[in-house]
């Protein structure tokens, strides 16, 4: 195989993504006489949290959509909480709400999402969501990162289509959630799918069998050049801070996958920082797109 594999841009994906979705929005407000709307929710102050809801919020402004940005005290009760999520699902100008995730303690997460109505679930996090991507029904929402990875797929013209995709982690939020959407019948699907976790079996030969390996473990330079086929897509979900006291920060932003000794090994690679994660951004606002079309 050739040393200089097709690096995926997934920033100049992402702002291709986000121009396409301004128009479509500027079409459709001067349709319906308002703007797309997103609610945003912040409970607490994590500062990588802090930072994507600021960029969530800066986004919707570029794009001309309607955001509504409630930043809350860790110290909000539950009930509060759900309060104000029932005062979101009842506006009629916003079409997609997002709570960010993790919330503090003692905050109960999953009573949160089933508080959601369903139809401005943009993060796809609802089981009335999660439902419609394992049964194959269009109208649902799914979750923004696996749509991010499946369009960069085929944007680097990756066959996915009868393709072994193997994908490292089973998270509901990634891993779970592309492998119902690789599997599905159709296009830019119709993969065969192995999820991996921890408690799998001689990962370095599973991998080896993958056409398209997916990283969505969470530890730092997990995927060495043994996990890698020539020839193979990669695809790198993780973001993982490792010190590093040459940087200013003390740190550096790091993959899942040990991207110099494996990136000679492949046909196509996303980089981190620059591959998959600007492309959550881009979904999102798709998404919010689709709940506003899809509204009565
Ligand atoms: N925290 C990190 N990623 C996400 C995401 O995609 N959605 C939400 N709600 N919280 C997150």
């Amino acid at each position: 195989m050739s040393a200089s594999p097709l690096i995926i841009d997934g920033r100049a994906v992402s702002a291709r993504i986000l121009s396409e979705c301004k128009t479509r929005a500027a079409r459709l407000a001067a349709e319906r006489g308002r703007p797309p709307g997103l609610a945003v929710v912040l409970v607490g102050d994590d500062p990588a949290s802090r930072a994507y809801v600021r960029s969530k919020d800066r986004t919707c402004r570029e794009l001309g959509f309607h955001s509504v940005k409630h930043e809350l005290p860790a110290t909000i009760s539950q009930t509060e909480l759900l309060d104000i999520v029932a005062r979101l699902n009842a506006d009629p100008q916003v079409d997609g709400i997002l709570v960010q995730s993790p919330l503090p303690k003692p905050l109960d997460e999953s009573a949160v999402v089933h508080a959601i109505d369903p139809t401005k679930d943009v993060d796809g996090f609802h089981p009335v969501n999660v439902a419609k991507l394992a049964l194959g029904d269009e109208s649902g929402f799914v979750p923004c990162t696996p749509l991010g990875c499946q369009r960069l797929l085929v944007e680097s013209g990756t066959p996915i289509s009868g393709a072994h995709v193997v994908v490292l982690g089973r998270s509901l939020i990634v891993g779970k959630s592309l492998a119902l959407l690789l599997m599905q019948k159709g296009a830019a699907a119709d993969a065969t799918v192995t999820v991996a976790h921890s408690r799998s079996r001689d990962l370095p030969a599973l991998c080896r069998s993958a056409d398209i390996v997916v990283a969505a473990i969470g530890r730092a330079h997990f995927v060495r050049a043994e996990h890698v086929r020539e020839g193979a897509t990669v695809i790198d979900v993780g973001i993982n801070r490792i010190d590093d006291p040459a940087d200013p920060r003390g740190y550096r932003l790091v993959g899942d996958v040990a991207y110099d000794e494996v990136a000679p090994r492949c046909r196509a690679i996303t980089p981190v920082p620059g591959g998959v994660g600007p492309m959550t951004i881009a979904m999102l606002m798709s998404n919010t797109l689709k709940a506003f079309e899809q509204r009565p």
